[in-house]
């Protein structure tokens, strides 16, 4: 046996995030943890990793009783962990990453180049240790993660929800690298949200519901409805499918929308688009293709450098980010930590963010304290977020429920223009049912949306009209009612003749 956890207990002021847990994980096995947002996995991970210290209960690491008091301990044990928000930096090479704070292993020079050279090119990863990571996408930076880890010694890797920040394409790359692990006697222990993937890749699966352990199952005996079902404790609602609720009244008009770069190609390209009234339009592109800069072109983040933007209307192509907000335009930003929440704030003054200049934050000149509270007790209730208290931190939230928060933040006051981005990236599949039908409602009062996703199932099933960017350019144009996954797929990544 790798690890076994037994009746480990943790605590927060005002959570019981885990208690009687118990989960074996056997060597040489990929084994997926699964649960409701703030179910208690990443907790009990941290514990595994050394970053948290559990109230109560015993570690097994390879048959040893252990107390660890830091990761530092973890990985002496051969424990590694990858994060969700990945921790490299930016104007550093792969290998400098890879070394950094591990200088003693294999040093600084040749034998750390040759080393990191070897494990690349063991598990096919791709990686050349001269390369800047700030070129690199996503899937790549992961797998930096993945290979500090393994450089370090890591026989058992633990991976919190590495899927979903990944496409298609990247996510069977992952799932590769953890079968070439697996082959070769490591463990793999990974968190996801993402039910299909779960039945796919794991050899045991641990569910977890109110911070305990209820269920350990072999993907052959369950469906993921089944799956889910476990983890909610009670059955799913069927998804219903939606009629059309597309108008003629335009709401947002992109027109011939340039963005100059620093290098030669441009960021945006020639960009047109269109969204009526009752409408979710739906962008689909690699990470990295200019969907980013798309966003904040339409937010006032950056200023275009040639065309023209409309709400309704108004020209608002010089208008500033909150001028924008105050008419009417709600953002889900991609990255919650940086432009979602204050994370040291209580809930309460999350709700004010982005929100200064409008009711319920504000009366008169003043900030609205009672209003916001009184507003975010509303969205607490409405979208489910499970948290003590408005007075609680937003970084004490789980990952899920922290999203939940912003997206009933942002649905806030009756929108005329949502733009999306990920808007239910780490929420489990019930939250994600919820979120859909708040937009799905939404979209029925004449919302329109702008929506970055990529998850393609959950564009094709939320959009009315799919755009599929690649190098800052719109590609090909898809219906919803037709395309599949695949050929989705491959126009994102220019395969699909479109351009
Ligand atoms: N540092 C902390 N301080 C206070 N409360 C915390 C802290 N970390 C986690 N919690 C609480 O513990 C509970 C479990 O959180 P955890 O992050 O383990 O959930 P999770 O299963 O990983 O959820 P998600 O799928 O949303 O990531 C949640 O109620 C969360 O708010
Ligand atoms: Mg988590």
């Amino acid at each position: 046996m790798a690890v076994r956890l037994r009746g480990i207990g943790k605590s927060f002021p005002g959570v019981v995030a885990n208690h009687d847990v118990d989960i074996e994980v056997k060597s040489g096995t990929v084994h997926a943890l699964v649960g409701e947002n703030g179910a208690g996995k990443s907790t009990l991970m941290k514990i595994l990793y050394g970053v948290q210290k559990p109230d109560e209960g015993s570690i097994e690491i390879n048959g040893d009783d252990l107390v660890l008091h830091s990761p530092a301990d973890a990985i002496k044990q051969g424990v590694g962990m990858v994060f969700q928000h990945f921790m490299l930096a930016d104007n550093l090479t792969v290998m400098e990453n890879v070394v950094l704070g591990a200088e003693k292993l294999y040093g600084i020079g040749d034998r750390a180049r040759a080393k990191i050279k070897e494990l690349s090119e063991t598990y096919g990863f791709g990686l050349s240790p001269d390369d800047l990571v700030e070129d690199l996408g996503v899937g790549q930076r992961q797998r930096i993660e993945i290979l500090k880890v393994l450089y370090r010694g890591a026989k058992i890797i633990i991976l919190d929800e590495p899927t979903a920040v990944l496409v298609p394409q990247e996510v069977d790359a992952l799932f590769g690298n953890l079968r070439g692990l697996k082959a070769e006697g490591y463990t793999l222990l990974f968190i996801s949200h993402k039910l299909d993937e779960v039945l796919a890749v794991a050899d045991d699966v641990t569910v977890m519901r109110r911070g305990t352990t209820v269920a350990s199952v072999r993907p052959a005996d369950v469906t993921a409805r089944q799956l889910a079902e476990l983890m909610v404790g009670s059955e799913l609602p069927s998804p219903s499918t939606e009629e059309s609720t597309v108008t003629e009244d335009v709401q947002l008009t992109v027109e011939n929308v340039t963005l100059a770069g620093s290098g030669e190609r441009n960021l945006l390209d020639d960009v047109s688009l269109r969204i009526h009234r009752g409408e979710v339009l739906g962008i689909a592109g690699v990470e990295g293709n200019g969907q980013t800069e798309l966003v904040e072109l339409v937010m006032g983040m950056r200023p275009a450098t040639s065309g023209r933007v409309r709400l309704g209307t108004e020209d608002i192509t010089e208008w500033s980010t909150s001028d924008r907000r105050n008419a009417g335009i709600g953002y889900i930003p991609e990255d919650r930590h940086r432009h979602g929440l204050l994370l040291d704030f209580p809930l309460w003054e999350n709700r004010i963010l982005g929100h200064q200049d409008r009711a319920p934050s504000v009366r008169g000149p003043w900030i609205n304290k009672a209003g916001a509270r009184k507003d975010s007790e509303r969205i607490v209730e409405q979208y489910d977020v499970r948290t003590p208290s408005i007075e609680t931190t937003a970084r004490a939230l789980s990952g899920g429920n922290q999203q939940k928060f912003i997206v009933g933040r942002e649905m806030s006051g009756d929108p005329v223009l949502l733009i999306a981005s990920h808007p239910t990236r780490g929420v489990d599949v019930g939250a994600q049912a919820a979120i859909w039908d708040h937009i799905r409602e939404a979209r029925r009062q004449g919302l329109a949306v702008l929506l970055i996703s990529a998850d393609l199932d959950e564009l094709i099933g939320l959009s009315d009209q799919i755009q599929v960017i690649l190098r800052g350019r719109l590609v090909g144009e898809f219906d919803p009612d037709t395309v599949t996954p695949e050929q989705l797929g491959s126009a994102m990544t220019g395969a699909g003749g479109e351009e």
